[in-house]
């Protein structure tokens, strides 16, 4: 088993972003074998009261069961913890890589009102010397291979606080940070701030991972002038646009992408084979048809925007099964047959 692929300056990385209750393990399963992500990391697990025992890690990320903590593709996975107090932050990381986790992301960027009231996620924004101890009980806790990451949003209602708090998590002992470009009052609406990004990528000594709205070639080109950064983090898009992750791979000069033909004219993506391979990559967990249905939906929402589902989306919300999606998404009225 390899060790986990550790940012660095000068190799380039495109990484998928953690997104609870979208990028669990059959959407991770997806994206990565599609060959265009360096690695995932995972959705948060949350440390509130109690050090988790290992069983919380094999449940949240199966993956931590297969060698290297990688997806069945081979693409490793950093698991993320959130919460606020380092001492069980640092003991639940113990844990984790006595299951079997290779890198630990913390989360200080999660807006929920339920996390932050739990002192967790984006409040940390608030408490730079917060971050730094987190971030150093961690770091000092787990073995020097595993790296120790830190992902960040620009503040909590203003963009100024990312100076110190970036600092304070490479003073930490970060191996690398991920700035999302939004304060935590933003929310997910635009606009995203990437020049801060760049800021702080020019002067910190460690890596830095750019994200936030980047939705097309031309938003990732556009980040790339604005932040200088070599590391990049994509969410909703690579849901959106299952060709992007590939696309912006090849703009790193990251080669691996086996998702397809990325230059032909995508105004319209068919949608059954790559929801039928999510449905298969879904079967292992168990839960159901009616909960990959469900995830579909959600799936099909992110990706609304699109031309082919100006009409679509209703008749695909009637839908229970991943069955009925798929023969909703195969009818001619769809569109989808245009793509040919
Ligand atoms: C539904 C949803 C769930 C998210 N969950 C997490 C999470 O568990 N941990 C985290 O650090 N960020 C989380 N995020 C933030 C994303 O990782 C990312 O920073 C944000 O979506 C901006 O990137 P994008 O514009 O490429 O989507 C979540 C975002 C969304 C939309």
């Amino acid at each position: 088993v390899t060790s986990f692929p550790s940012l660095k300056r000068g190799i380039p990385a495109l990484i998928l972003a953690p997104m609870e209750g979208v990028t669990d393990a059959p959407m991770r399963a997806f994206q990565s074998e599609r060959g265009a992500f360096t690695f995932c990391v995972s959705e948060f697990v949350r440390v509130s009261q109690d050090v988790l025992p290992a069983k919380v890690f094999r449940a949240h990320v199966p993956e931590i069961l297969r060698p290297g903590c990688a997806t069945e593709s081979g693409t490793p996975v950093s698991i993320q913890l959130l919460g606020g107090d380092p001492a069980r932050l640092a003991a639940s990381a113990v844990v984790a890589v006595g299951a079997g986790a290779q890198a630990i992301d913390l989360n200080f960027g999660c807006p929920a009102p339920t996390v932050n009231r739990h002192d967790g996620g984006a409040t940390l924004l608030k408490y730079p010397q917060r971050i730094r101890a987190i971030v150093e009980a961690v770091r000092a806790a787990v073995p020097l291979g595993v790296p120790v990451s830190a992902k960040l949003r620009l503040g909590w209602d203003t963009r100024d606080p990312i100076h110190e708090n970036a600092d304070m998590a490479a003073q930490g002992g970060a191996d690398w940070i991920t700035i999302h470009a939004r304060t935590k009052m933003q929310g997910y609406q635009p606009p995203v701030f990437w020049e801060p990004i760049g800021e702080v990528n020019t002067r910190l000594g460690i890596p830095v991972v750019a994200n936030g709205d980047i939705w097309t070639v031309d938003d990732f080109r556009r980040c790339r002038d604005e932040t200088g950064c070599e590391h990049y983090m994509l969410g909703r898009s690579a849901l959106a646009d299952p060709w992007l992750p590939g696309r912006v791979a090849r703009e790193l000069g990251i080669s691996g992408w086996r998702g397809g033909e990325l230059d032909s004219d995508r105004d319209l993506v068919d949608w059954v084979p790559l929801l039928t391979r999510f449905a298969e990559l879904s079967r292992p967990t168990s839960h159901g048809s009616g909960y990959t249905a469900r995830r579909m939906k959600q799936w099909l929402r992110m990706a609304s925007q699109r031309p082919e589902f100006r009409s679509g989306l209703e008749r695909v919300k009637l839908c229970e099964s991943t069955e009925q999606i798929l023969t909703q998404l195969a009818q001619p009225s769809f569109g989808l047959q245009r793509l040919a």
